[in-house]
C-alpha cells in the first residue's frame, strides 16, 4: 500500500449485516489505523438479505467490539450489483454468502476479487465464520477471534502485495 494510490477497498458481506460483517468492518478499520494505514484502506459491509436494512449493528457485536476497544459504526444495507464494481475485494463470512455474491457477480460483470474471510485465517477451521445470531454471547467472542486473526492476515496481504 502506498499513499500516492487510491485506497484499497474492502467490502465484508454476511446475511443480515448486523452481526459478523459490521464486526469485520470495525476490526479491519481499527487494525489499519493501528498500523498507520488509515486512509489507505476503505472498508464497508453489507448483507445478502434485506431484513435488517437501516438497523445499527447487533448489541452483542457492539459489546464484543467495545471490550476490545473498537467502536462499530454504520447501518445495515443490502449488497448491490454495483458493489462488485465499487470494491477491490468483496469478502464473505460463510459459503452461503459466497454463493449469493458470486450469483450477483455473474450478472454484474464487476471486477472485485471475491473470497471467504477465513481463506486468510492461519487457523481456518471449517473455513466459515458461523452465524452467531441465534446463539449466546460466547458465539460472539469466538466470532471476534476468527475475524481478528483473519483481518490481521488480510491486512498483511494488502500491505505486501498492494491488494
Ligand atoms: P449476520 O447475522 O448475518 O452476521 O448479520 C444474522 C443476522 C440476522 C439474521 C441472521 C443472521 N436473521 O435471520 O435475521
Amino acid at each position: 500500500m502506498n499513499d500516492a494510490r487510491p485506497p484499497i477497498s474492502v467490502l465484508f458481506v454476511c446475511l443480515g449485516n448486523i452481526c459478523r460483517s459490521p464486526l469485520a468492518e470495525g476490526v479491519l478499520r481499527h487494525l489499519a489505523r493501528e498500523r498507520g494505514l488509515e486512509g489507505q484502506v476503505r472498508v464497508d459491509s453489507a448483507g445478502t438479505g434485506a431484513w435488517h436494512v437501516g438497523e445499527r449493528p447487533d448489541s452483542r457485536s457492539v459489546d464484543v467490539a467495545r471490550r476490545h476497544g473498537i467502536t462499530l459504526t454504520g447501518q445495515a444495507r443490502k449488497l448491490e450489483p454495483e458493489d462488485l464494481h465499487d470494491f477491490d475485494h468483496v469478502i464473505a463470512m460463510d459459503r452461503d454468502n459466497l454463493r449469493a455474491i458470486r450469483a450477483l457477480a455473474d450478472s454484474s460483470s464487476g471486477g472485485a476479487e471475491v473470497s471467504l474471510l477465513r481463506d486468510f485465517d492461519p487457523d481456518p477451521g471449517d473455513g466459515e465464520v458461523p452465524d452467531p445470531y441465534y446463539g449466546g454471547p460466547s458465539g460472539f467472542d469466538d466470532v471476534f477471534e476468527m475475524v481478528r486473526r483473519s483481518a490481521e492476515a488480510l491486512l498483511d496481504r494488502l500491505a505486501t502485495d498492494d491488494g
